[in-house]
């Protein structure tokens, strides 16, 4: 069977992969070293969940059946509680898989611009150890990279928008979304932005250089289950348990920022088609696309439905760099790997409501 390595396996992205190539019959190892919290500044009483969870659930089956999985059975995933940043701990988790998914990172842009230091040693050197250790294993696993919409930066803010009752679109020719042809240049970018779009340029390269299979993920709102969105990081999450717990919430700005929304169980069937399918060196912008798309406004009104009550919201001002759109242009995926999301906007947040609702204790101390 084939062996993936999933950095960054305790968290949101990684876990709900790890646990889907095992259920698939792989045999994966995750490498982790359990720092969201304190990457975000932020005391983290989850920090363990999805780490316990791919060493226990993983045996007892998909709260959300898969559509086409196989019997719930695989084999114990490998754990390895490790730093991307150690050659030697990455040198050894890389050294006999067939495949690496790069999901470890520090993840948000708003603690990227208070400690750049460590947003570049996690985001863009932590990638090139990956990278760098799979060129000198000789081995040559293909590499799948999470990379961000946030490579595109300020230029995004440029594309003419209309205004409609509850939320802003993109006008014009990028009215299906920003592909990957978009410029980097030119433009603010956070430290966040520049150093996953440092790593997203060296894993190309060594794909061209040294002949690796590379998969470059420039993914957008990637939301679900097991996913502790925090107001800086995972918004539709955040807004769900938040809204649920009665929690303060505020919006900056208008409301009526959109984002294209992608299941994270969509996007981790784009990994898989990439690996069964992609080409040699492959760049994808990935989302819900033009059509699984969501403004702040909506998903509030789509929680109030829910809880049949009007959730209490204090407004605030645009932050710096904030983005009134951003969808993804999602052809080149849909047309290169066959692939295309299933899950609307309206079924994965009933989905996470119902997740955060039936896990109380997960949330206790929030609101
Ligand atoms: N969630 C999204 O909407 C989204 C959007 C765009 C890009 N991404 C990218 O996807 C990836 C996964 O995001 P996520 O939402 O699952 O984030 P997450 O914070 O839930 O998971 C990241 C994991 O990386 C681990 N990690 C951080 N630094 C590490 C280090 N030095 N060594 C080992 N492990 C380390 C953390 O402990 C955490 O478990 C990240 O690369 C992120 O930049 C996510």
């Amino acid at each position: 069977m084939p062996r993936i390595l999933i950095t960054g396996g305790a968290g949101f992205i990684g876990s709900h992969a790890a646990l889907h190539f095992a259920r698939h019959g792989w045999d994966v190892r995750v490498l982790d070293n359990l720092s969201r919290g304190q990457l975000l500044h932020k005391v983290d009483p989850n920090a363990r969940h999805n780490w316990d969870r791919l060493g226990s659930e993983a045996q007892v089956g998909a709260e959300v059946p898969i559509p086409g999985s196989l019997p719930l059975e695989q084999k114990p995933i490998e754990r390895i509680l490790g730093d991307i940043r150690d050659r030697d701990t990455v040198n050894e988790a890389v050294r006999d898989v067939d495949v690496v998914l790069h999901a470890a990172a520090q993840t948000a842009v708003t603690t990227s611009t208070v400690d750049p230091a460590t947003d570049f040693e996690t985001n863009a050197l932590g990638t090139f150890r990956v990278l760098n250790a799979i060129r000198e294993s000789g081995r040559k696993p293909a590499f799948l990279y999470c990379s961000t919409n946030k490579v595109y930066g300020e230029r995004v803010n440029a594309v003419p928008l209309e205004e409609r009752e509850s939320r802003w679109t993109f006008a014009g020719p990028h009215a299906r979304g920003i592909p990957e042809e978009f410029g980097v240049d030119l433009c603010e970018h956070t430290p966040y932005g520049c150093s996953k779009l440092t790593g997203d340029l060296y894993v190309q390269d060594f794909g061209h250089l040294y002949g690796l299979k590379v998969g470059v993920f420039r993914m957008s709102c990637i939301y679900g289950t097991q996913q502790f969105g925090l107001e800086d990081q995972g918004w539709v999450a955040w807004f769900v348990i938040a809204a649920l717990r009665g929690a303060p919430l505020t919006i900056f700005g208008d409301g009526k920022q959109v984002r294209d929304v992608l299941w994270v169980d969509d996007l981790v069937r784009a990994y898989e088609a990439f690996i069964e399918r992609g080409p040699q060196v492959g760049v994808f912008n990935m989302g819900g696309g033009s059509e699984f798309t969501l403004s702040l406004r909506e998903l509030l009104a789509q929680l109030e439905a829910r809880l049949g009550r009007k959730i209490p919201v204090a407004q605030a001002g645009w932050r710096p760099s904030d983005q009134k759109v951003y969808v993804s242009n999602i052809d080149h995926a849909r047309s290169t790997l066959g692939w295309r999301p299933e899950v609307s906007p309206k079924q994965g947040v009933d989905r996470l409501f119902d997740w955060v609702e039936q896990n109380p204790s997960l949330f206790a101390h929030i609101g």
